[in-house]
């Protein structure tokens, strides 16, 4: 850790709000032995579900920190995600079922090869929860009930103005590096002089979250969201109304489209539990309302995220609706690719323009899950188009539906494109798992095939270790014959060169230049063992060729082939680390 004090710094890096942003940067960097304070305005952390649907990336971020069991702990079990259903109601005649979430037959096999880890459904609050425990068990301060007012950025740092709400004093709080992880209102974005592109506020949400128990209706088709084609539901593009688990069976949140030109929606107890019975159709049932919110739909995107020494992370700089379920999941791996730049930095190990390339590797990521989630939403209006009938009831809806004439044959075939089409928003592996970076931080590698990808990126993970990728998952068996991913070999705030059995120079080179954080695994040596052979299929490089993986488990730099000697390999490898790192910059 950098001697903060000695120096005139509280702390190495203030982090402004512990969502699933702040709550992982300071999980990170206290992992990675930095110093940070995290702070929020709140009593602790969110009070309502929200974010539910974890995803494999956002799970390997959690192995890598070491807190993925705990949260399994929280979470349904994934084939619990199972179908979406769209339905008239509960109790009422279903209309359609999707395979969701990696959980059908047909893509299973590619989300299991893809990932050691399992989707999971997990309410916020308890994500939030671990994660932000854990940062503290690892030593980073957390200050509750403490405000962020503004702060000014110098050359050296940031001196930030808190105030704390239990007694309004207001203090500073020097530190080398800001993060500003305040959500979707973010003040930190606004102060360092930045601001989202788009559109916020295009559409509203109404979300009412109940307790009652329905695992009649659910248990024997298990799923954590029913859409309900009902008129009472019926505002709005998606023009449906939602039944989404939080706990199976007995809690859930009830929502539906509302028009805010016509004033806000009606949220008295009546009107509420009235809501509530249409959607599940059940007249008598006898909800516990727990409680009521509206969320507003945003289509909104940072190009920019932060100065030299602010950097703004999750839905500060990229705001968009739950569909597909990517927020919480984008925040994490922002913040992820963001604590080990700066841990690198503050250690005096990097330069600025590694900090730099935050921006350019995660901007077109939050520009790319905005437009993808408000895509999302628009894709529901062919559903219910194709099942449009002049009455608009759901009985004629139902009649068409069943309809043995030419209308119903249509209608069932534009009922099953459109739900095809739903795809894009439920089994989007592609768009989860291939998030691809450019940047200082990632050396192209000049072989590299250039062959058109022939499979839609957005629907199916593929595996490369082209420089910028993710380091594609494959068992390997280690030391006690149990399976081990390749992504346990790397990461932990650590380098690391993966090569092979004939590739022993590298090994010899890594320990020639003898960098504290920079590590070598041979796969085939005992403890990362190919067994299986799956690491053969996919590394993509010669047996004695080498991949650079950075901290994140991004490929940073890949030798497709082996080299002459050590002292050719030790002199590739530290021109890679000089030009990642911007050590150049660094005074020695
Ligand atoms: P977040 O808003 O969570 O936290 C902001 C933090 O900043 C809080 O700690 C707050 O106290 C603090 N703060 C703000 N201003 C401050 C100030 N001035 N001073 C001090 N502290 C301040 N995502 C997903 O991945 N899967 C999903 O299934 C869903 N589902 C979903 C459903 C619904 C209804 C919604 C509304 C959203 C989702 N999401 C989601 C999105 C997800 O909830 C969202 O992306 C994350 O909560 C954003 O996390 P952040 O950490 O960026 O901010």
């Amino acid at each position: 850790m950098a001697d903060g004090a000695a120096a005139g710094f509280d702390t190495d890096v203030l982090v402004v709000g512990l969502g699933p942003a702040g709550a992982t940067a300071a999980l990170a960097l206290a992992t990675y032995g930095v110093g940070v304070i995290g702070i929020t305005r709140h009593d602790w952390v969110s009070n309502s579900p929200r974010a539910h649907i974890t995803n494999q990336r956002a799970m390997e971020v959690f192995r890598d920190l070491g807190v993925a069991r705990d949260i399994d702990r929280y979470g349904s079990p994934w084939d619990h995600m199972g179908d979406t259903l769209f339905t008239t109601s509960f109790a009422g005649p279903e209309i359609a079922r999707i395979r969701t979430w990696g959980t059908g037959d047909a893509r299973h096999g590619d989300y299991v090869r893809a990932s050691p880890e399992a989707m999971r459904d997990v309410p916020q609050p308890f994500l939030e929860a671990v994660v932000l425990e854990a940062a503290a068990a690892r030593g980073a301060q957390v200050l509750l009930r403490t405000e962020y007012l503004g702060h000014e950025e110098d050359e050296l740092g940031v001196t930030v103005l808190l105030r704390e709400r239990r007694t309004g004093r207001e203090y500073r709080v020097r530190a080398r590096y800001l993060i500003g992880a305040d959500g979707a209102g973010s003040r930190v974005l606004t102060a360092a002089g930045l601001g989202v592109e788009g559109r916020m506020g295009r559409a509203s949400t109404a979300y009412v979250q109940f307790e009652a128990d329905l695992s009649r209706y659910v248990a024997h088709r298990p799923s954590i969201l029913y859409w309900v084609l009902d008129p009472s539901a019926g505002h709005g593009e998606i023009g449906m109304g939602l039944l989404r688990a939080v706990r199976q069976w007995d809690r859930w949140i009830a929502g539906w489209g509302y028009d805010p030109e016509r004033g806000e929606p009606d949220f008295s107890r009546d009107a509420v539990v009235r809501q509530i019975r249409t959607l599940v159709g059940d007249p008598a049932l006898e909800p516990t309302v727990v409680g009521t919110s509206t969320w507003q739909v945003n289509e909104a995107w940072a190009p920019v995220y932060g100065t030299a020494r602010v950097l703004c992370a999750g839905d500060a700089v990229h705001r968009h609706p739950p569909s597909n379920g990517l927020g919480s999941n984008t925040c994490v791996q922002d913040a992820f690719n963001l604590a080990w730049k700066l841990a690198y930095a503050v250690r005096g190990d990097a330069g600025p323009a590694l900090v730099g390339s935050y921006t350019d590797e995660r901007a077109p990521v939050g520009a790319q899950i905005v437009a993808r989630a408000n895509r999302s939403r628009v894709e529901f209006g062919p559903v219910r188009a194709a099942l449009r009938t002049a009455e608009g009831s759901t009985e004629s809806m139902l009649a068409l539906l069943r309809d043995p004439g030419e209308r119903g044959v249509a209608a069932r075939a534009d009922l099953a494109a459109a739900i095809r089409g739903k795809d894009g928003e439920f089994n989007a592996h592609g768009v989860e798992l291939n998030q691809r970076y450019r940047s200082r931080a990632v050396i192209e590698d000049p072989h590299q095939a250039t062959d058109p990808i022939a499979v839609d990126e957005e629907l199916f993970a593929i595996a490369t270790t082209r420089p910028g990728a993710k380091l594609p998952h494959a068992w390997l068996v280690g030391t006690d014959g149990r399976r081990r991913s390749t992504l346990d070999l790397v990461g932990h705030g650590r380098f690391t060169v993966i090569t092979g059995l004939s590739g022993t120079v590298w090994r010899e080179a890594v320990d020639r230049i003898a960098l504290p954080y920079l590590d070598c695994v041979v796969v085939g040596l005992r403890g990362a063992e190919d067994l299986y052979f799956e690491w053969a299929g996919i590394r993509e490089i010669a047996e004695d060729g080498a991949l650079l993986v950075r901290p994140d488990g991004y490929i940073s730099w890949r030798s497709s082939l082996g080299v002459a000697d050590v002292a050719a390999a030790a002199e590739v490898l530290a021109t890679a680390l000089d030009a990642v790192l911007d050590r150049g910059a660094v005074p020695r």
